[in-house]
C-alpha cells in the first residue's frame, strides 16, 4: 500500500531505485533516449564545445546516449531526485573526471533560471517534462527560449498525449496491459501498483502533455521549426529552434 509518497516525488520509491525496470514494461524508453542522442550528435561540430543543458538526468541512461552521440560537448545534467541522479553520478564518472558532465540538483525551473540569456546550444531531455504540471511546464519552456543562443535547439524525447483524446486512451490501456503482463510474470506487484500510480499521475488533466497544446506552447514561448517525428505509441521526438 502506498501511505506516504509525494504525488510529484515519485523517483524517490522503488521506481527510481529499479529505474532500469522500465525498459521491460516500455522498451521504446530506451529508443527514446537513443534518439535524443542521434539528434543531438547530428549537430554539425564547432570549435568550441557544444554547451547542452539535460533537464531530468535520471539514472544516466538519457545522458549516455547524448554523450556517445557527441564527443564535443560539455554536459550540465539536472535532476531535483537524488536517488536518480546518485546512480548517474556513479555510473557516469568517467566523463565527469574529463570535465564534460557536471550535475545540477536542483528542479528544472530554478536550474534554467540560474542560467544566462543566450548562453546554451542545446537543452535536451527524455520522459521529463511530461512530469512536470501544466503551468509549471509552460514556465520551463519559457526559460528553455531564453538560455538557448539564437539558432540554439530543444531536443525532447517523451510522451506526448495523441491529439486524438480515444486513440490515446486505447494506446495507454494496452500500456497497462504491459504493465501488468510483464511485471505479474516476474512477480513485481509492488513495482506495478507504483508504475500504475505513477500513469495516473502522467494521465491527470493538470499535467498530461497532449501534442496540440505542447506545440501552441513552444510557439507562444517564440520557438520556429517545431517538428513531432518518430512518434511511437504514446511517445514521440520533438525538435525545435530558436530563431
Ligand atoms: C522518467 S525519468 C527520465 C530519466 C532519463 N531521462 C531517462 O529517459 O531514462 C524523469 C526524471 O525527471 C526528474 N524530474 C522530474 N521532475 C523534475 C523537475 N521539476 N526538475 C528536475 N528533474 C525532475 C525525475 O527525478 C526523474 O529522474
Amino acid at each position: 500500500m502506498i501511505h506516504t509518497t509525494p504525488y510529484d516525488a515519485m523517483f524517490s520509491t522503488v521506481i527510481g531505485k529499479e529505474y532500469e525496470m522500465l525498459q521491460l514494461i516500455c522498451p521504446i524508453a530506451p529508443i527514446m533516449s537513443h534518439l535524443v542522442g542521434t539528434t543531438v550528435g547530428a549537430i554539425p561540430d564547432r570549435m568550441a564545445p557544444l554547451q547542452v543543458v539535460e533537464l531530468g538526468g535520471g539514472t544516466g541512461i538519457t545522458t549516455l546516449a547524448l554523450l556517445s552521440g557527441k564527443s564535443n560537448l560539455h554536459i550540465l545534467s539536472v535532476d531535483n531526485e537524488p536517488t536518480m541522479q546518485n546512480q548517474a553520478k556513479q555510473h557516469l564518472k568517467k566523463w565527469v573526471d574529463a570535465g564534460q558532465l557536471s550535475f545540477s540538483g536542483e528542479d528544472a525551473l530554478s536550474a534554467l533560471q540560474g542560467l544566462a540569456d543566450n548562453s546554451m546550444d542545446v537543452i535536451a531531455s527524455a520522459y521529463t517534462l511530461h512530469n512536470f504540471l501544466n503551468s509549471y511546464r509552460a514556465q520551463v519552456l519559457k526559460e528553455i527560449f531564453r538560455v538557448l543562443k539564437p539558432n540554439g535547439q530543444f531536443v525532447n524525447g517523451d510522451r506526448y498525449a495523441l491529439n486524438d483524446i480515444r486513440q490515446h486512451t486505447r494506446l495507454t490501456q494496452e500500456e497497462v496491459g504491459q504493465y501488468f503482463k510483464v511485471l505479474t510474470e516476474i512477480n513485481r506487484t509492488d513495482l506495478l501498483e507504483q508504475w500504475i500510480v505513477h500513469l495516473f499521475n502522467d494521465e491527470s488533466e493538470d499535467h498530461v502533455m497532449r501534442e496540440g497544446v505542447a506545440m501552441h506552447q513552444m510557439q507562444e514561448a517564440g520557438f520556429i521549426r517545431i517538428k513531432i517525428s518518430d512518434r511511437k505509441g504514446v511517445n514521440a521526438l520533438v525538435t525545435a529552434s530558436k530563431p
